[in-house]
């Protein structure tokens, strides 16, 4: 009987062993190959699994927490750390600039393809050719430098009053009236508004409207960890951008979030294109009289106010955060900021750019908040080129996909002192005063060039780090010569979460005029 079945079996179905055959060499081969794959890193040090799998980074990704996951794996593992089967994170700043030197082999990985705000078109971050990136990053340079806009100042000026009036409305508390404001959500009111009307003459008036205009905050806080998601399966992003999948994505269609901003984009670059005066000395007219084609305009626009608003109002919220909850770094730089206003040291409307590099405790404050949470701080991952490389010691075969720790790097005691996981400005003082002491002394040096990677590095360098550090050179500034602000829950001052950018909301404030002088 059951002889008669087994002969009869393998005749009787023949495709159920085909099929079985089949599943046997399926699993056999991704047995083989995972094998293979985890084999090639295996000399790097890691968490455990993270050879076999991505579940590691898609763990601390949906977590909103990777930006910490990579700074305690390089702690414990050591300066080249393997997090994936074929991805290695590193926290050495001399590595990181070897990668992104404007001369470097290594090009944009995977990661990127999820960047694509736009599925139709890459934009200067998503775009991995470097040939293609180099010759529209020339395009857009001097526009970013403002250089053709000598008044780029004073439309930061204008935009910083707007704010302050907008606080002055609605949000000063007094001794019997008690408002709350939510300083995350109406810092990147100001950041938009401050990036559209620099951009593009055209600002969007979040600070008037005092609201989510087009929703586009919320939008956006909901597809950035999608965005992580996909960085971490580029292959799906490529799937989801394709034109059977394209009507899931934004499109300009929408009457809300990123697909509006895509239309608002599209709609800006066309009436100043058919304009008499489409030159004009904004951003815009600065990329477009460099030779930047309709398209590449419309990306780039729609870009700039993603890279750029999220970004600066992340490096806001933190230093204000970080100063209400350090007495003594607040109490100082408000005595700096009105000690200079009561002399006269800065211009009594805004204070100008010039008279803010003079403040040598806001300047520390400023370099203190971006390095304490760094707000880019997705992995950035590089491929390693053909011919393979060595790095930190390690031999790492081409093909390899390497990211930054840039929480990691920021908090390097072997840079900025055993206590860099502190908020403390006055380390910046104290490097400057050790070169003006001893002119070879080398801390400063190291610590600056190690802070400069926050807009990371070569020719992949913000373009936009001299209008962010012009807004923070004014903001502190016209808050604290007016107003004195503290945390309204410090047991839990926010929500901050990371999806390579921050998403950040709920800070709390309760802001009071300062008193005035006797
Ligand atoms: C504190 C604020 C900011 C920080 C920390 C920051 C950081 C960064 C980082 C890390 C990158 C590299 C992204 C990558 O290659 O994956 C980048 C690129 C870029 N940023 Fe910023 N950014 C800031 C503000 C801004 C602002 C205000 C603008 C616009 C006015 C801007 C425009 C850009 C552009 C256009 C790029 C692409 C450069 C290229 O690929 O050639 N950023 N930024
Ligand atoms: C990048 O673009 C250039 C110009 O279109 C092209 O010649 C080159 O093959 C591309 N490089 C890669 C690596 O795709
Ligand atoms: C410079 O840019 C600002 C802000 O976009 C704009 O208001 C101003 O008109 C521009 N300046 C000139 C000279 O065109």
């Amino acid at each position: 009987m059951i002889l008669d079945s087994l002969l009869v079996w393998p005749t009787g179905s023949i495709w159920a062993s085909v099929v079985l055959g089949l599943g046997l060499v399926i699993v056999a081969y991704k047995t083989a190959s995972t094998i293979a794959s985890w084999h090639r890193l295996r000399h790097i040090p890691g968490p455990p699994g993270v050879g076999f799998s991505k579940w590691w980074m898609l763990r601390n990704t949906l977590g909103g927490h990777m930006h910490l996951a990579t700074k305690t794996a390089c702690k414990k593992y050591g300066s080249l750390v393997r997090i994936g089967p074929n991805q290695l994170v590193t926290n050495d700043p001399d590595v990181l600039r070897t990668l992104w030197a404007v001369r470097s082999p290594y090009k944009k990985g995977p990661f990127y393809e999820a960047v694509r705000f736009n599925p139709a078109r890459d934009n200067l971050i998503s775009m991995r050719n470097d040939t293609l990136h180099a010759e529209l990053r020339a395009k857009m340079a001097p526009g970013y430098a403002g250089k053709d806009n000598e008044s780029l100042e004073a439309a930061m000026d204008k935009e910083i009053l707007i704010f302050c009036d907008l606080i002055e409305r609605k949000y000063i508390s007094t001794e019997n009236d008690y408002r709350p404001v939510d300083l995350a959500r109406k810092v990147q009111y100001l950041t938009l508004d401050v990036i559209t009307a620099l951009a593009f003459s055209k600002r969007f008036g979040y600070t008037e409207q005092d609201t989510d205009l087009y929703e586009y905050i919320k939008i956006t806080e909901d597809s950035m960890p999608v965005m992580m998601f996909l960085s971490i399966f580029p292959s799906l992003a490529l799937v989801l951008q394709s034109p059977l999948f394209r009507r899931l994505m934004p499109s300009e269609h929408d009457r809300v979030g990123f697909g509006k901003f895509i239309s608002v984009a599209r709609q800006v670059v066309g009436d100043r294109i058919s304009s008499d005066k489409p030159h004009r000395r904004d951003m815009l007219g600065s990329f477009l009289a460099h030779g930047l084609t309709r398209e590449e305009a419309e990306g780039e626009t729609l870009l700039q106010i993603i890279a750029g608003s999220d970004t600066t109002a992340t490096a806001i919220r933190t230093t204000m955060l970080y100063l209400m909850s350090s007495p003594a770094a607040y109490q100082r730089l408000a005595n700096e900021v009105r000690t200079a206003d009561a002399e006269g040291r800065i211009s009594p409307g805004v204070v100008a750019d010039a008279e803010a590099r003079e403040l040598p405790y806001l300047q520390a404050v400023i370099r203190e908040g971006l390095r304490i949470n760094p707000p880019v701080a997705g992995t950035m991952d590089v491929v390693v080129p053909e011919g393979g490389d060595v790095i930190c010691g390690y031999s790492v075969p081409a093909g390899t996909e390497i990211g930054c720790s840039e929480f990691g790097v920021q908090s390097l005691s072997s840079v900025f002192g055993s206590d860099a996981d502190v908020f403390r400005p006055e380390r910046w003082l104290e490097a400057e005063a050790e070169l003006a002491e001893d002119p070879e002394s080398e801390r400063l040096k190291r610590m600056t060039s190690t802070w400069n990677l926050i807009f990371k590095y070569g020719k992949w360098q913000c373009l936009g780090k001299e209008v962010a550090l012009l807004e923070l050179n004014k903001v502190f500034v016209e808050l604290l010569r007016r107003y004195d602000f503290s945390i309204v829950n410090p047991n839990k001052p926010w929500h901050s979460i990371n999806a390579g950018i921050f998403i950040q909301s709920d800070l709390f404030t309760k802001v009071t005029r300062i008193p005035t002088k006797a």
